[in-house]
């Protein structure tokens, strides 16, 4: 008999990557790839993507990779939170048979001079304020998915608008994988969890409750139309100045595009905010029914 593998195999080579996913595959010829690519620290948000690759696919890799491509001059690559032992072993809690984790040399042999570019929906909102970042996701997105080849792959809600990208170029370059799009988890008292959340200090993670208190009076008051929903969140986030709005906005939630004043159907609310010294960003799909429609 031979010994049980380690569950999961973690690999830093994209060949033993490579490797390990053929093997598993000849394995179990039925058994879809499902593939959850994160940058670490990873919470219950990235653990619910996980269980809801093992719904999809019989066989899930995790990547955890800290992208510098996607990261701007005088943001938090460097002291981006790493805690790869934790990492792997929330992996194997849910059942991931593969963790690769890639130093940036494997990643990025070569001055990457081919990039994808996400185009007018990258370059809005989270776009406007980070420039180049949605480039950097979709370049690395893409080099995941040649590397791991799944069948299917997911990503959060919480980060809405990469989700869009990221559907958008999955589509328009015709790579062949599904994508699954997971529901934001949140913390008991509502705040989006977060690998940034850590950075918080105990006052901010407070003052940060703003943002969820926001978002869910937009819900409330989405039956008052675009403008009436987001001047009810807008009223709840500037009752906490300590929260420092960079956008709260209703969005197509395909297209990312404006919405009309007379505007009813579904709506993505987005709000980032920096609290302190943190960036944080957060959403809600709600369902506006412009004023003076019939309900
Ligand atoms: P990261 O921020 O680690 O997130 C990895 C995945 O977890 C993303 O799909 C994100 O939307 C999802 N996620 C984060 N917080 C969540 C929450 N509270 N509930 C549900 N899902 C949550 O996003 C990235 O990494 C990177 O940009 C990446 C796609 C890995 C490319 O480098």
């Amino acid at each position: 008999m031979t010994a049980a593998m380690e569950v999961p195999v973690v690999v830093t080579s994209v060949a033993g990557l490579r490797g390990f996913v053929a093997a598993l595959r000849s394995q179990r010829p039925e058994a879809r790839v499902g593939f959850v690519p994160t940058m670490g620290a990873l919470h219950d948000g990235h653990a619910s993507l996980i269980s809801t690759a093992r719904e999809h696919a019989g066989i899930v890799v995790v990547s955890v990779f800290v992208n510098p491509t996607q990261f701007g001059p005088g943001e938090d690559f460097a002291t981006y939170p790493r805690t790869l032992d934790a990492d792997i072993a929330l992996c194997a809690r849910m059942g991931a048979d593969i963790v690769f984790t890639p130093p940036v040399e494997e990643m990025y042999p070569v001055d990457q001079t081919v990039t994808v570019h996400a185009g007018a929906l990258g370059e809005a909102l989270e776009g406007a304020h980070r420039p180049g970042h949605f480039d950097g996701v979709a370049t690395v997105v893409t080099k995941l998915f040649q590397m791991v080849q799944p069948d299917v792959a997911v990503f959060g809600q919480k980060d809405a608008q990469q989700l869009a990208v990221l559907t958008a170029m999955t589509q328009q370059l015709a790579i062949p994988v599904e994508i699954v799009a997971a529901e934001t988890v949140r913390e008991p008292d509502g705040l989006a969890m977060s690998s940034r959340n850590r950075y918080l200090t105990p006052h901010e993670r407070q003052w940060a409750l703003a943002i969820p208190r926001a978002l869910e009076a937009a819900q409330l008051a989405a039956r008052r139309g675009v403008s009436g929903m987001l001047s009810a969140a807008e009223h709840e986030l500037s009752a906490t100045p300590q929260v420092n709005t960079s956008y709260l906005v209703a969005v197509d939630p395909t297209s990312f595009d404006s919405l009309p004043a007379d505007y009813s159907g579904p709506a993505r609310v987005l709000i980032a905010a920096r609290v302190g010294r943190t960036r944080l960003i957060d959403n809600v799909l709600v369902e506006v029914l412009a004023p003076g429609v019939a309900r």
